[in-house]
């Protein structure tokens, strides 16, 4: 069913001039090298994201300006102006020098939400160095792959996740130094490797010459799911901070008195491309907060930073539809102007939700950790046809293509998304698998792994995967990730894992197991299995459900028909099964 659209009558009563005030216009007139100089370029045309982010600002009013109201687990906040990062991501450069780390070197990050994050991400940019942000919950197995594909030599953590570290530390040969943030001071005695975050900084020194990277350097890489093998790690250049800055500027309708905050946690592309340097190289405050999903905390940080414009994601919206409004009118949320969403289907009910309880729509939009910043997105001045994604951004040209991805289809017609290369945020390899990357493009066109509609006025409708990825909870899950931490149980001989609808995290994940002779199957073997998955990989990629089955469907070839474990766990056809071993 399709919901009447939201629509938007001019600028008149908006609180705030939107910064896209015409998309057809500027769609016209939009060319990334003019967007390119609204950015400060070093004299011999090199570019750097961390000067971008912060040092731009040191020269101009921004730089008194607070950058970072930082938030605690415990309520506990701390204030950062674009000054202080500047010195504390100078000293941060500082350290990896004396460190001696090059120009390329990969610099990992494995931490909460807490501001030294910000400062060693930005700090290793500062130093020509490739940041690589792991998320705080992922598991020993999920942290060594990612260490061990990306080559990382110094990795920055803390005493908690350390020991994480410690169970593989011995299969990476190629991490010479962990830095230890130990911002609590809680009693921690460095080990062989280890170097405190503290003892490093309190000695280096403020001033760095920042290292001018050129426009193709490698700065940050995010691992990300496919259907087969381990994640992949999607590597983005110092010009990707074009694309991030002017998605900011116009999807997102960041102004300079706005208060921003994008819950998405670093470890995850969104938290970076929106949560440090989309925001930050427009010069705006943004709050993030360390703690996990609450509604009344949610509500309360809006509350108590005064936020302006907030971007969060589907299954989080739904969670505060779950909370019920109530919860959301014991708070003052007056200053919201503006709300955005990403990463997985929004609903057009959680659109209108925005709209009861706080007076304004969500806006949806989409994008990949490969394309690097927004793409197909709904704008301040245009209708919302609740359920789509919107319209492509002002320099992103999309379409459809049929199965062949040979031509493109015309309206309402379902195929494969695709994107004409190339923008400046769009990513350059994935990490030692230059094969899979080029196999993600056809011609002009970058091949998304999504399937979606056009409509008639060039609305964009997301119809699913074309691929097994599960999204759980706005998180890609490889099945095949999965089911290799699975097999390493002592009791699975066979594990196929498929994502089932949910209504509120849009999936989750059912693994189908079977088990080595000698074992039976138990409630408690499930609970066991569960907690190795979750140890292995991380929460989010462990399954919800377990159904043990005597033997699972394979091809000929020996490959679990994941299709079909899917088709008969919902009912559907099964379709070609002639491939099915016997
Ligand atoms: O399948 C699409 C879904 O999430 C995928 C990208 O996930 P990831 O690489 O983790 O990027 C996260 C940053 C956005 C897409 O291929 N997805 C993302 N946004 C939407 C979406 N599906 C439907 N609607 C969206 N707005």
């Amino acid at each position: 069913m399709r919901y009447e659209p939201i629509k938007k009558h001019g600028i008149a009563d908006m609180k705030v001039k939107p910064n896209l005030l015409d998309y057809e216009r500027a769609r016209r007139e939009m060319s990334w090298e003019s967007m390119a100089k609204e950015l400060e370029w070093f004299d011999d045309g090199h570019i750097n994201i961390a000067y971008e982010a912060i040092d731009r600002h040191i020269k101009t009013p921004v730089r008194d300006r607070v950058a970072l109201i930082w938030e605690g687990k415990d309520g506990k906040t701390e204030r950062y102006t674009f000054h202080d990062l500047y010195r504390l991501t100078n000293r941060f450069a500082n350290v990896l020098k004396r460190l001696g780390i090059e120009k390329g070197e990969r610099v990992f990050t494995y931490m909460d939400r807490i501001p030294e994050i910000y400062i060693a991400i930005l700090g290793t940019l500062k130093a020509g160095a490739v940041t690589g942000p792991l998320f705080s919950a992922f598991g020993s197995d999920a942290v060594r792959d990612r260490l061990a594909d990306s080559g990382a030599r110094v990795l920055v953590t803390t005493p908690r996740l350390v020991k994480t570290v410690d169970a593989v530390v011995d299969s990476l040969p190629a991490l010479e130094r962990i830095i230890i943030v130990n911002r609590e001071g809680v009693p921690y005695e460095l080990k062989h490797r280890e170097v405190s975050y503290e003892a490093l900084m309190e000695e280096a020194s403020d001033e760095f010459e920042i290292v001018k990277t050129d426009k193709e350097d490698f700065a940050i890489m995010h691992y990300t799911s496919g259907t087969t093998g381990k994640p992949k790690g999607a590597a983005h250049v110092h010009e990707a901070i074009v694309g991030h800055y002017a998605t900011a500027k116009y999807v997102l309708d960041l102004h300079p008195e706005d208060i921003y905050w994008c819950t998405a946690d670093p470890g995850w592309v969104t938290g970076t491309s929106y949560g440090i340097f989309g925001p930050w190289s427009n010069g705006i405050t943004q709050v993030v907060y360390e703690g996990g999903f609450s509604a009344s905390h949610w509500y309360r940080v809006i509350e108590k930073h005064g936020v302006t414009v907030w971007y969060t994601a589907p299954t989080a919206i739904r969670m505060l539809m779950k909370a019920g409004e109530k919860v959301a009118q014991k708070y003052n949320l007056k200053t919201l102007r503006y709300m955005c969403s990403v990463g997985e289907p929004l609903n057009p009910e959680a659109v209108l939700w925005g709209q009861k309880v706080f007076g304004i729509p969500f806006h949806d939009n989409w994008w990949q950790t490969e394309t690097g910043c927004i793409q197909i997105a709904n704008y301040p001045v245009q209708d919302i046809k609740p359920g789509s994604m919107g319209r492509p951004f002002i320099g992103v040209t999309a379409t459809i293509l049929d199965e062949d991805l040979a031509t493109e289809l015309p309206p309402n017609r379902e195929g494969h998304l695709a994107l004409k290369v190339r923008w400046p945020s769009m990513f350059r390899t994935y990490w030692n698998k230059k094969d899979l990357y080029e196999s993600r493009f056809k011609g002009e066109w970058y091949i998304t792994g999504d399937r979606a509609k056009r409509d008639e006025d060039g609305y964009f409708w997301f119809v699913g995967r074309a691929d097994d990825v599960i999204n759980t909870a706005g998180h890609l899950v490889g099945p095949f990730e999965v089911e290799s931490a699975l097999i390493e149980h002592p009791a699975v001989a066979e594990a196929g894992v498929i994502g089932i609808p949910d209504p509120i995290a849009n999936e989750v994940i059912k693994a189908f197991v079977s088990l080595k002779d000698g074992y039976e199957p138990s409630e408690e073997l499930k609970m066991d299995i569960k907690r190795f998955a979750r140890e292995k990989l991380h929460a989010v990629a462990c399954p919800r459900e377990i159904e043990f089955l005597p033997g699972l469907p394979k091809t000929r070839s020996g490959k679990i028909m994941r299709r079909l474990l899917k088709a008969r766990e919902l009912g559907l056809p099964e379709g070609d099964t002639s491939t099915l071993e016997e």
